[in-house]
């Protein structure tokens, strides 16, 4: 199967999954109910499930295993896009070409359906099937899902991006709030993907969990640089957003041009890391280039 073909077939295997997901919810609370699935369901590109079963079937990790990961990283980032959408952070409108959840419902609403996509992750990850190696492992997946999403990672990250925007901040502190408010839940989705992985020599997982860091940040590199050059239209959600907030970007720090340089360069260490390891790692090189050539 072609890389494309396989990104196809992952984005319709999620989006099935995380809708059973949410019908299988007792009804009492049905306005938060329809929240959680707008939130879950607009036409995500399920990167992060997409780089689960990349680095899963190179590592020949269980399906059931690359499942209960995939599903609860997607709680969990849609639960940031929803409270990153919200009027007191950036104030956006439009996600996914849909009205965002605070718009399309309430900000009472939009606030508690990220936190209980939140707490549907950790659910996931508790109560899904995996197989007997992984079962072993359950604490240790459910230690760094927790670490991505919390303080030294995802909502870190936002808190420095809310507490620096308006402000100059230098290169490298940008660096370390990209690889917080955004790196970390993609480094999380090959950590836990090498946790359950039976036969991962630790150089191994050392180089792949260096691609991870490189990619993690690359993808916000890239967010910025489509904000910029990107139309509301092609990207699901509003363009400028980021200069209209005053926010530290890397084109707002480096320029367009040194923004993309930066994006080769991470892009690069993602290879020679893979260069590496000793798998065919030709899935995992695509996955990296999707990432820099995309364009929304
Ligand atoms: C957007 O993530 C927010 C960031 C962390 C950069 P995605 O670009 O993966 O958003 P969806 O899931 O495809 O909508
Ligand atoms: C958000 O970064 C990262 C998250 C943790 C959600 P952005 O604020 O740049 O994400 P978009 O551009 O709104 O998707
Ligand atoms: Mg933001
Ligand atoms: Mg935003
Ligand atoms: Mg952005």
């Amino acid at each position: 199967m072609n890389f494309s073909a396989l990104h196809q077939q992952v984005k319709q295997q999620t989006d099935a999954s995380l809708l059973t997901l949410i019908d299988e919810l007792p009804d009492y609370a049905p306005r938060l109910k329809d929240a959680m699935r707008h939130a879950l369901l607009a036409g995500g590109k399920r990167m992060r499930p997409l780089l689960v079963q990349v680095v899963g079937n190179t590592l020949d990790v269980p399906k059931t295993d690359q499942m209960a990961i995939s599903m609860a990283i997607e709680c969990v980032h849609a639960y940031s896009l929803v409270h990153d959408d919200l009027p007191a952070m950036d104030d956006d409108d439009l996600r996914r070409g849909m009205p965002t959840c605070h718009i399309a419902f309430d900000e009472a609403t939009a606030i508690l359906a990220g936190d209980a996509l939140q707490a549907l992750a950790f659910t996931v990850l508790a109560d899904a099937p995996l197989s007997t190696y992984a079962e072993a492992k359950r604490p240790q997946l459910l230690s760094v899902l927790a670490k991505s999403a919390g303080y030294v990672g995802m909502c870190g990250g936002q808190a420095i991006d809310l507490a620096s925007t308006g402000e100059s901040i230098s290169l490298d502190e940008l660096k370390r709030l990209h690889k917080l408010k955004t790196g970390a839940l993609l480094r999380a989705c090959v950590e836990m993907v090498a946790i359950v992985s039976e036969d991962l020599l630790p150089e191994a997982k050392v180089d792949l969990m260096a691609y991870a860091a490189d990619i993690g940040l690359a993808f916000q590199v890239q967010d910025d640089i489509l904000d910029v050059v990107g139309s509301s239209e092609k990207l699901g959600k509003p363009a400028g957003s980021d200069e209209a907030l005053g926010k530290n970007t890397f084109p707002a720090k480096l320029g367009m041009e040194g923004a993309k340089r930066e994006l080769e360069m991470l892009h690069d260490n993602a290879l020679q890391a893979l260069a590496r390891l000793p798998y065919n790692t030709d899935s995992l090189i695509a996955f990296s280039e999707l990432l820099v050539k995309r364009d929304h």
